[in-house]
């Protein structure tokens, strides 16, 4: 009776052991469920999108977006930051696109707006706007990651393949971009810089990764006091020091604080941001060699002028191409056409590596669309 009534009394202790244990994984699994959907907010599974766009980039700008919105499959957020008269001119033209393209977007439009303190030193600080991207971190708070890119940006790939390149960073990283040259031979910064910048060549802002997050707590190291300063508080004693020494303006000041930061940069290569530069005296960027280009950057306005046919051609190819139409026929094909006319330059003869991501990305964009259809 009494070893049955301990047995009953130890099964009991058992069942209330068990108990707990079962409330211990329920207490578990929900925090991780919860970490998990934070998670989920920081990577929703949409790419965001940001650009800054003055004076006369608007079509440019558009001819960006839709080489975004054309090769992607996941969704996209677009934050625009335009001059007030461009606001409506963007409104119209997003708003026009086809409702199938713009299921797969959302975007928000914003004034350009500075540090109120010293606004006027910021706007004349390099082309008018072009600072704008270093308050990114400041002005999107409720942002966490960011893709940045120059308004003379084409896609070749989806959007989500430069992002996904978050869930590379160590744990130090915070922004990751492309070196400004392959070549020192060639390189500015190396042969002209009066002010440090990053590594061997320095590096190019025109495609900037950035998890902003870690941006506004981080504490950077500089040459301007002897504690780290936040964001927020470094960029203005920045400006002062080196401004009667900066050529390019913002990327200047990004390459000092990733020259004193280096842990904090993640450099990916050449063909996440490829420019004339890369193919100008023959081709110098071997990743794109092999994989071809993802991102195509036609900076020193060679969608616009004869210099970089090859450029100016994917441009066209982008503008012209009518949404809904067949890709393959109506983009990829005269786009290798008008390629062929540019054989006679440097850039012309690099110009199959402009299209062989192209072609894969345009492939599975369409196996995508009758997917959805
Ligand atoms: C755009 O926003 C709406 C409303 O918040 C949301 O339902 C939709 O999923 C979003 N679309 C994309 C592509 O993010
Ligand atoms: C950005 O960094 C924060 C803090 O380390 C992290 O919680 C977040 O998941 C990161 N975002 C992405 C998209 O990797
Ligand atoms: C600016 O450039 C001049 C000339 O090269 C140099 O002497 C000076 O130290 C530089 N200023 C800073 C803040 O580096
Ligand atoms: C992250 O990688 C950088 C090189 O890109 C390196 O300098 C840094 O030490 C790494 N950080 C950690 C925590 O491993």
């Amino acid at each position: 009776m009494l070893s049955f009534a301990n047995v009953s009394v130890s099964m009991l202790l058992c069942e209330y052991k068990l108990r707990l244990i079962i409330d211990l994984l329920h207490f578990v699994l929900a925090l991780r469920k919860r970490s998990g959907s934070e998670v989920q907010e920081h990577g929703d599974g949409r790419s965001h999108l940001a650009v800054v766009a003055c004076g006369p980039r608007l079509e440019e700008t558009l001819a960006m977006l839709k080489s975004a919105v054309l090769l992607s499959i996941k969704p996209l957020h677009f934050y625009i930051f335009a001059e007030d008269d461009l606001h409506d001119h963007f409104r119209k033209a997003l708003d026009s696109w086809p409702r199938t393209v713009q299921s797969k977007f959302n975007y928000t439009i914003y004034p350009i707006t500075f540090p109120k303190e010293n606004a006027k030193e910021w706007k004349k600080l390099f082309k008018p706007c072009a600072s704008q991207r270093l308050f990114l971190p400041l002005i999107l708070k409720e942002v966490d990651s960011l893709l940045y890119v120059d308004t003379d940006i084409l896609f070749l790939q989806p959007v989500e393949d430069i992002w996904a390149l978050l869930s590379q960073f160590n744990s130090s990283h915070l922004a990751a971009m492309a070196p400004e040259h392959e070549e020192p031979r060639i390189g500015w910064y190396n042969r002209f810089a009066r002010h440090p910048y990053y590594g061997k060549t320095g590096i190019n802002s025109g495609v900037m990764l950035m998890n902003m997050t870690r941006l506004r707590e981080k504490s950077f190291k500089n040459d301007m006091t002897t504690v780290a300063l936040k964001w927020e508080d470094i960029l203005m004693p920045l400006l002062q020091k080196y401004k009667l020494n900066i050529t390019w303006g913002d990327q200047d000041l990004l390459n000092i604080i990733f020259h004193h930061n280096p842990e904090s940069l993640y450099v990916f290569p050449c063909q996440w941001n490829y420019r004339p530069d890369h193919c100008i005296y023959g081709s110098n960027c071997q990743q794109a060699d092999q994989e071809g280009v993802f991102i195509l950057h036609g900076n020193r306005g060679v969608y616009h002028d004869d210099k970089q046919p090859a450029f100016r051609a994917v441009y066209d190819a982008i503008r012209k191409y009518t949404f809904g139409e067949n890709m393959e026929t109506s983009l990829l094909q005269p786009l290798e056409a008008s390629l062929q006319t540019t054989a006679n330059t440097y850039c012309g003869r690099a110009s199959h590596l402009f299209t062989k991501k192209l072609k894969r990305s345009i492939v599975s964009a369409q196996q995508d669309a009758t997917r959805r259809r």
